[in-house]
């Protein structure tokens, strides 16, 4: 099936490394152009080698009130202003437990889930035509909370409201969807993993062995198994789905529907 994507332009929040990357070679194996947007310079500069011509970068925060203007301005020199979709991703927000997270915490991770992506969307949305399409990426707390994840608990069923009002507000103009990562071989998942096994005194590999016991498939995602469906969503392929929150991850959650 040609997913139609072709010379198409995207932005890709957090498309440096992980399940943005992820989404990003997936859009570019299509024939895509896709501007990445993520903090580290070096990182981007090593995706941008790796995935070739089709890809450019703009270093930025997704938290920053500048960012969205920044981003914009990237388009229009990378690409004379054209735009066929985002992907709106970045980092997690930080691990722990609702009432033992600052209030710094709690705005950070606002600013990184909702803050951030608002502004970049309405800074993006104005320069997509009809046909454009967005996609969330989210997490699996958004239908079941995740263990000392709370400002994910919290805010990430915010941002699959967001998803679903902005579907119904941009259609028939711009398709919004978002898939909610289970779990995948990521820095991130490392990351959280590597802070369980210390406060749990297991190691690491018996740490992540547990942990993809409680996984159907047996084992963490990899990147482009998202990636290949972010891409599906964001082509003209998927052009009557819009409003979709679909999980990805092994069939992990067993919530319904
Ligand atoms: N991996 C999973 O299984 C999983 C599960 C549930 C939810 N999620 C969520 O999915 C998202 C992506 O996760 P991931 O596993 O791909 O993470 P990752 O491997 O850590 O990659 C995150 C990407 O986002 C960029 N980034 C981080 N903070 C940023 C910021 N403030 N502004 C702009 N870019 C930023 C990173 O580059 P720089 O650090 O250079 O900025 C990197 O490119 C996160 O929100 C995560 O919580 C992931």
């Amino acid at each position: 099936m040609d997913l139609g994507l072709q010379d198409r332009i995207f932005v890709v929040g957090g498309g440096s490394k992980g399940l943005g990357r992820g989404v990003a070679e997936a859009l570019v194996a299509e024939g895509a152009k896709v501007l990445l947007l993520s903090r580290d310079q070096e990182s981007l500069d090593k995706a941008v080698a790796e995935l070739g011509p089709a890809a450019r970068a703009v270093a930025a925060d997704m938290a920053y009130p500048g960012t969205a203007e920044q981003v914009a301005d990237a388009l229009d020199a990378d690409f004379g202003g054209r735009l066929d979709g985002v992907v709106v991703n970045a980092g997690g927000p930080p691990a722990g437990k609702a009432l033992e997270l600052s209030d710094e915490q709690w705005e950070q991770s606002y600013q990184l889930l909702l803050g951030g992506p608002l502004r970049l969307l309405k800074a993006l949305v104005p320069k997509m035509d009809r046909g454009g399409a967005i996609l969330f990426i989210t997490s699996t707390s958004v239908r079941q909370p995740i263990p000392n994840l709370d400002t994910s608990n919290v805010l990430r069923p915010g941002v699959a409201a967001l998803a679903k009002t902005l579907a119904r507000e941009l259609a028939p103009a711009i398709r919004v969807n978002s898939l909610a990562p289970g779990r995948f071989d990521t820095d991130r998942i490392r990351q959280l993993d590597a802070g369980r096994a210390e406060a749990t005194g297991m190691s690491l590999e018996e740490l992540a062995a547990e942990s993809s016991r409680t996984i159907p498939f047996g084992r963490y995602g990899e990147p482009i198994e998202l990636g290949r469906f972010g891409a599906f969503l964001l082509s003209p392929a998927a052009s009557y789905v819009s409003g979709l929150n679909a999980h990805v991850d092994g069939a992990m959650v067993t919530a319904l529907p």
